[in-house]
């Protein structure tokens, strides 16, 4: 496993891969690797011979105040955690993504703008910005991202349709710790007590889904279970909603395939979670 720091060397790799008759995928993070990340490495080792890692800490998703400074960045240990999970040809680093005078960005619109992008207005276009720019550097056939974070797979969705990109992108279910905590690099930031709590915020979609498949009158369940959150020890609520699973259009008919997506706040910590109807 090669570490990369430069786009030139970076499509040159692909390029000698593609010449060669590999397929490549890109699993892109910002490191603090975890078993989620390697759930996501895995799928991408099933779905092409070539796999690339890139770890870059974007700071154009992240609005002033918020956690970027903070952010958990361990260069060493995530090598070593992605060495040790083993079939990946190379990690993608780059110091910058950024030129001096940057001034070009992606904006979406459509999905984007509901819950992550009314809470986070700052959010999807960094996130389309650098994906859009990842998928330069590293010209893959597809690209894996986690179902954790679904509004950002539906808006990179939106991107690659409306831009005509070439790639594929690769949905990975989220995983969870043993009490249904979905892994996220920001568990690292709650205390102990937190911590204790932080569960109960699936478990609450989990138990919200069942009310809303026996026929629950939505928005009362949604009520009840924003209020359950919060007596459970939950701050502030940024949103709890029941949507339809593509366009993320408010639902008000659920159906099997529609998600509750949930955004809510322990202390300083902000959580996200989403679950189907039908389960999962
Ligand atoms: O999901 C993430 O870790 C980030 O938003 C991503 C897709 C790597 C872009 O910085």
């Amino acid at each position: 496993m090669t570490v990369i720091t430069t786009s030139d060397e970076m499509r040159r790799a692909v390029g000698s891969w593609h010449a060669a008759g590999d397929t490549v995928c890109l699993v892109p993070t910002m490191g603090s690797i975890h078993a989620g990340h390697l759930a996501l490495i895995d799928a991408a080792r099933q779905a092409a011979r070539r796999v690339v890692v890139s770890i870059y800490v974007n700071p154009t998703q992240f609005a002033a105040g918020e956690d970027f400074a903070s952010y958990p960045r361990n260069f060493q240990a995530d090598q070593q955690a992605i060495d040790a999970a083993g079939g990946v040809d190379a990690i993608y680093a780059p110091q910058t993504m950024y030129g001096d005078n940057h001034a070009t960005s992606i904006l979406p619109a459509g999905v984007a703008q509901p819950m992550e992008g009314a809470s986070r207005p700052h959010f999807f276009t960094g996130v389309a910005t650098i994906v859009f720019k990842l998928f330069q550097h590293v010209p893959a056939n597809c690209a894996v991202f986690g179902e954790k974070d679904f509004q950002q797979l539906a808006v990179l969705r939106q991107m690659v349709t409306d831009l005509d990109l070439p790639i594929n992108l690769i949905a990975h279910p989220t995983i969870r710790e043993a009490d249904g905590l979905a892994l996220s690099s920001r568990n690292h930031y709650l205390s102990a007590g937190q911590r204790a709590i932080a569960p109960i915020l699936y478990q609450t979609l989990s138990t919200c889904a069942g009310e809303i498949r026996a026929g629950g009158v939505i928005d009362e369940t949604l009520d009840t279970a924003k209020a359950r959150l919060l007596a459970a020890g939950f701050d502030k609520i940024d949103y709890l909603d029941l949507r339809d699973a593509v366009h993320l259009a408010t639902s008000t008919d659920a159906s099997a395939d529609d998600r509750l997506l949930v955004a809510a706040w322990l202390g300083e910590t902000r959580l996200i979670d989403n679950c189907a109807i039908g389960g999962g």
